[in-house]
């Protein structure tokens, strides 16, 4: 069941750093909702907020309140190795376990999930593979390694592994950025696909892409080099991209930024 995320007075910090400030929002479940925002607002970090993985850096810190449903990521008794299954991640450049097969890459979060049936385990991998719509391309391959695939097609597999655990949330950090076009719209037609299913949070740099891809967009900025990112404004995408209520918004979205 995909989730609802609420994010109340988040800040995250490096250290004595604040790099991101004060950020309350809602993602909606099944919709994708992007982030966008000039390099350095806090994208990337704030996203790693939101599964547990900021805090896996050293010195790095969180403070105010997300919660999944109506579960405080953050609470006490909260697991985070737990957490992150729950919500997936998907990485900027894909990032296969190289010497592992294509099976074993999109079986490996099934077998540290205790998973030992093999039958089960390879339903899943297919299953994985068909929403990744990587299957066709993959099934007479599946012992080969993971390495041996192209970019786009090891992006989709880095989406079926993530997705063969049953994430409720799937975080991804500019997914697309370093794929041709046509790998591209199959990553942005998965997306669609998946939306129905997943609570989906997409970061990316391409103004046309969060227009295509989500239903939500949140715009980042920060105020100056070295100061926290905030979230400036979030709303349905075409009223982000037609009429924003901020003027740094519409500066960004139309290129007079800077
Ligand atoms: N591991 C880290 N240690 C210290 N500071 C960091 C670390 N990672 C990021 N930062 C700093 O936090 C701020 C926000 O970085 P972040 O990567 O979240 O930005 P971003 O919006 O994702 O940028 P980009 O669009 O370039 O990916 C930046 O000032 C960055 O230098
Ligand atoms: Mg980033």
């Amino acid at each position: 069941m995909a989730k609802r995320i609420d994010v109340k007075d988040l800040n995250a910090y490096y250290g004595g750093f604040k790099a991101v400030e004060d950020v309350t929002m809602t993602v909606e479940p099944r919709s994708v909702t992007a982030f966008i925002g000039p390099s350095g607002c806090g994208k990337s970090t704030f996203l790693r907020t939101l599964n547990r993985m900021h805090e896996v850096i050293p010195g790095a810190r969180v403070e105010g309140s997300i919660r999944l449903d109506d579960r405080d990521l953050y609470g006490g008794e909260v697991d985070p190795v737990a957490v992150r299954r729950t919500v997936g991640m998907v990485f900027q450049r894909p990032n296969p376990f190289p010497t592992m097969s294509i099976f074993d890459n999109v079986a490996a979060g099934l077998k540290l999930n205790g998973v030992k049936n093999k039958a089960r385990v390879s339903e899943v991998v297919e299953k994985s593979l068909r929403a990744a719509n990587l299957w066709t391309e993959v099934k007479d391959r599946l012992a080969k390694p993971g390495a041996g695939l192209s970019g786009g097609q090891q992006q989709r597999l880095c989406i079926a592994r993530a997705i063969a655990v049953e994430p409720q949330v799937l975080l991804m950090d500019e997914p697309c950025s370093a794929l041709d076009p046509i790998s591209t719209l199959a990553i942005e037609d998965l997306i669609s696909q998946l939306k129905s299913r997943y609570t989906i949070v997409i970061v990316t740099h391409n103004m046309q892409q969060a227009a295509r891809v989500s239903d939500r967009t949140a715009f980042f900025n920060l105020a100056a080099t070295g100061k926290p990112g905030r979230l400036i404004e979030i709303g349905d995408t075409t009223k982000i991209f037609s009429n924003p209520v901020e003027r740094a918004t519409e500066d960004y979205i139309s290129g007079r930024f800077g």
